[in-house]
């Protein structure tokens, strides 16, 4: 399963890039304007930063809209996939993003049939939102498999994107479930691989070495 961050702060996309632990970028309107910047220059920055995907998505509702929108962001950068939500309207301007071969990623994503329908307008990846799902009382790592399910079973090639990932149980949840990618905000990154067994080893075998005065060995 690939990593992603969710994030529009160019400082956190530096951080894991540079750390080479994520293969790509979602960003929504809620966290471009959490960051204060305008969208063109924050994006133009990420693109620059991320050799993988990067998600950024169209406000229109109507599709000729959307379609507008969609041609200006491309411009910003060939790793730029057109994020649409999953209406009417957006598998509309999906199908014909993806006949431009442009790459697409529809989302809120919230049941088996909205993924199938966003899979028959040939999008590239299918957004399901775990969180919001249990936010509601119903089980989003669920979700994830039964897609999971019906796109091996009818050898669909839309890519699952886990999002809405809330923590780090999630993430394995939806690794377990078959996702192709989870996009994860900046503070679980960090969750992911810390855990106290591995620095309390990590001492225990500095403080061996040393007693054993292996470095003289070693180094001379
Ligand atoms: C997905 O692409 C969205 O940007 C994101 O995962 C939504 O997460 P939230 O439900 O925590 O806002």
């Amino acid at each position: 399963m690939k990593i992603f961050i969710d994030s529009a702060d160019i400082e956190e996309i530096r951080t894991v890039f540079e750390n080479g632990i994520c293969d790509g970028v979602t960003t929504n309107p809620t966290l471009v304007a959490r960051t204060g910047q305008d969208f063109k220059s924050a994006l133009t920055q990420i693109v620059n930063i991320v050799p993988g995907p990067v998600s950024a998505e169209v406000i229109a509702t109507d599709y000729k809209e959307m379609l507008k929108e969609a041609e200006e962001l491309i411009k910003i950068g060939n790793n730029v996939v057109i994020k649409i939500p999953l209406t009417l309207d957006g598998l509309r301007a999906c199908k014909i993003l993806t006949g431009k071969g442009i790459k697409t990623n529809m989302t809120l994503c919230f049941t088996t049939l909205q993924a199938l329908l966003a899979a028959r307008a040939g999008a590239t990846y299918v957004s399901t939102f775990v969180g919001r799902l249990e936010d509601v009382g119903e089980n989003g790592i669920k979700l994830v498999s039964d897609i999971k399910t019906l796109f091996s079973m009818h050898k669909i090639d839309t890519k699952i994107l886990a999002a809405s990932i809330r923590s780090q149980e999630h993430v394995k949840e939806v690794a377990l479930a078959g996702a192709d990618a989870a996009t994860i905000p900046f503070k679980i990154f960090d969750q992911l691989y810390r855990h106290p067994l591995t620095d309390k080893g990590i001492a225990q075998f500095l403080d061996d070495w040393k007693k054993a005065d292996q470095n003289k060995i070693l180094f001379s």
